[in-house]
C-alpha cells in the first residue's frame, strides 16, 4: 500500500515536530528553496494532482492562473472547513500530522510567491485548530515560519483562522468572505479568486488533502507522482469510510482502486457488518449521487468500477457518480432510502445560506415533501414534484451548495423509485419493521409513473 499523505501516521510522536522530522518531515522545504517558485509549479502540474476538496480541479493549473503580474499581495488559503457529511479526511490528517500540512503551506506559499497565508478551520474543529497551533508554533521555533526561512530570502506568516460552523463557508467565496470577517455569502464568479480574492487580492485556495500532498511532490518530483493511480487520477486518495462496513475510518488508498476491493478487503472496509447485503453506496460526501450495490460494484457495461474520477463518473449521472471529497458512506440493506434522502434533505435545508432563491426555498420544499412521504402522508404527484423542484435548484444558484442539495434527491429517485413509491401507497406499513424490506422488494411493475423521468 503507497502511503504519502498518512506516511508515519502509526507513530504518536508525529504530531510533533521532532517526531516528524525523524519521519522525514520538513526536507521538501531546503529543495524548494533551491528551486524557482515556477519550477515547482511546473513539477505540481507534472503530477495531475487534482484539487481534493470535491471538484477535482487540476492543482498545478489552478496555481498557474494567480495573476502574478498584479502588484497586491498574493494570499494562499487552506480550506480545512471539512462539512461535507460523510468526509472526515482532513480533520483526521490535521489532528494526526498537522505539519504535513504546515510543511505544504510553507511549500506551496513559496511557489506561488504568498507571504501571508492562512488556515481557514471549521468551527467545530476546536481541538484540531489547537494542534495546528501548537505545530505552527513549533515551526516558527524551528525557522520554518517567520523571516528569512533557513536563511533564505523567502519568508512566511501563517495564521490559523476557525470558522463558526457553516458548511457554506467550505464554499470558496463564501469562506473568504467569511475570512474577512463577513457573512460567509458565496460571491459571483468571475472574477474568480485567482485575479480577485481575499481583500480583492489574487489568491489561490485549495483542500487541505491538495496541499499536504505537495511537499511529497516537491521531493520526489511530478513525474514519480503521476506514476501512482491510474489515467488522470493520479497519486494517492484518502477516503473516509463510515457506515454499515466492519472498519470504518480513514484511508489512503491509490487511486484505481476497485471499488469492490474497498468494501470487502480485510486491508479497507473489511465487509459489510453482521454479514449482510450491500445496499447502496454514496461515493464522495453526501452531495454526490447515491448509487444501488450493482452500479457502484460495476459500471453499466459491466466494467468493475475503480476509485478514480472517470470510473466513477462512469455512465454520467444516468448510472455513475462522482469521487468527490471521498466520503464513502456505505448502506446495508436495513437502510430506508427515503429516510435517509430526508435526512439529507434536512441537512442542505438548514445549511443553505438563503441568498439565491431556488437553493432558499427549494431545499426547503424537498425536505417538506420528502417528511410527508417518509411519514406516510406522501402523494403520487409528491415523488415528481421532488424531481421537478430538484431540476429547479440545480445549476441555478451561484453556489454549487444548491447542486449539492438537489443531486442525492433527484439520484434516491432515480435509483429507488419503488421505495418512494412503497410508502405512497402502503402508508399504513411506514413504520413498521419490515418496511424496509417490503419497500425495496417492491415491484417496478406495480408502478404507474414512469421510472427514470429525472
Ligand atoms: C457548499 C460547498 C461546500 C464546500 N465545502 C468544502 C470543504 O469543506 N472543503 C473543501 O476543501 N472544499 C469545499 N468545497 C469546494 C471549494 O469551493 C473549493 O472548490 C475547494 O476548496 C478547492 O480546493 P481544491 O482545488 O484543492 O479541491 C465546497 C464547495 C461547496 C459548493
Amino acid at each position: 500500500m503507497v502511503k504519502l499523505l498518512l506516511d508515519g501516521i502509526e507513530d504518536p510522536s508525529i504530531r510533533y515536530l521532532n517526531g516528524y522530522r525523524a519521519h522525514g518531515g520538513y526536507q521538501s522545504i531546503e529543495k524548494a528553496i533551491t528551486m524557482s517558485p515556477l519550477d515547482i509549479v511546473e513539477e505540481v502540474k507534472k503530477s495531475g494532482l487534482r484539487g481534493r476538496g470535491g471538484a477535482g480541479f487540476s492543482t498545478g493549473m489552478k496555481w498557474s492562473f494567480l495573476d502574478r503580474k498584479s502588484d497586491k499581495p498574493r494570499y494562499l488559503v487552506c480550506n480545512a472547513d471539512e462539512s461535507e457529511p460523510g468526509t472526515f479526511k482532513d480533520r483526521y490528517l490535521m489532528e494526526k500530522i498537522p505539519h504535513r500540512l504546515i510543511e505544504g503551506m510553507i511549500v506551496s506559499s513559496y511557489a506561488l510567491g504568498v507571504r501571508h497565508a492562512f488556515i481557514y478551520v471549521r468551527g467545530e474543529l476546536i481541538w484540531v485548530a489547537k494542534h495546528l497551533e501548537h505545530a505552527v508554533g513549533e515551526a516558527y521555533s524551528a525557522g520554518y515560519l517567520g523571516n528569512h526561512i533557513l536563511g533564505s530570502n523567502f519568508s512566511l506568516d501563517l495564521t490559523i483562522h476557525v470558522g463558526a460552523g457553516a458548511y457554506i463557508c467550505g464554499e470558496e467565496s463564501a469562506l473568504l468572505e467569511s475570512l474577512e470577517g463577513k457573512r460567509g455569502y458565496p460571491r459571483i464568479k468571475p472574477p474568480f479568486p485567482a485575479v480577485s480574492g481575499l481583500y480583492g487580492c489574487p489568491t489561490v485556495i485549495n483542500n487541505v488533502e491538495s496541499i499536504a500532498a505537495v511537499p511529497w511532490i516537491v521531493t520526489h518530483g511530478g513525474d514519480a507522482y503521476s506514476k501512482i493511480g491510474v489515467d488522470k487520477s493520479t497519486g494517492t486518495k484518502l477516503i473516509s469510510a463510515s457506515g454499515h462496513i466492519n472498519r470504518p475510518g480513514v484511508y489512503e488508498i491509490e487511486l484505481g482502486l476497485p471499488v469492490e476491493e474497498f468494501i470487502y478487503s480485510e486491508s479497507y472496509c473489511g465487509g459489510i457488518k453482521n454479514g449482510r447485503a450491500l445496499k447502496a453506496v454514496i461515493a464522495g460526501g453526501s452531495s454526490v449521487p447515491i448509487l444501488p450495490a450493482e452500479l457502484i460494484l460495476k459500471t453499466a457495461s459491466g466494467q468493475p468500477r475503480l476509485m478514480t474520477y472517470e470510473s466513477l463518473n462512469d455512465g454520467g449521472f444516468t448510472s455513475g457518480t462522482m469521487l468527490g471529497s471521498g466520503g464513502f458512506i456505505v448502506m446495508d440493506d436495513t437502510t430506508c432510502i427515503v429516510r435517509n434522502t430526508w435526512n439529507l434533505a434536512r441537512f442542505y435545508h438548514h445549511e443553505s445560506c438563503g441568498q439565491c432563491s431556488p437553493c432558499r426555498e427549494g431545499t426547503g420544499w424537498m425536505e417538506k415533501i420528502l417528511h410527508r412521504i417518509e411519514h406516510g402522508h406522501g402523494t403520487q404527484a409528491d415523488i415528481d414534484l421532488l424531481v421537478d423542484v430538484s431540476k429547479k435548484i440545480e445549476g441555478n444558484t451561484i453556489c454549487a451548495l444548491g447542486d449539492a442539495a438537489a443531486w442525492p434527491v433527484a439520484s434516491a429517485v432515480r435509483h429507488f423509485r419503488h421505495e418512494f413509491e412503497f410508502h405512497v401507497r402502503h402508508p399504513d406499513q411506514v413504520t413498521a419493521p419490515n418496511h424496509v424490506a417490503n419497500a425495496a422488494a417492491y415491484k417496478y411493475e406495480e408502478i404507474t409513473h414512469a421510472k427514470n423521468n429525472d
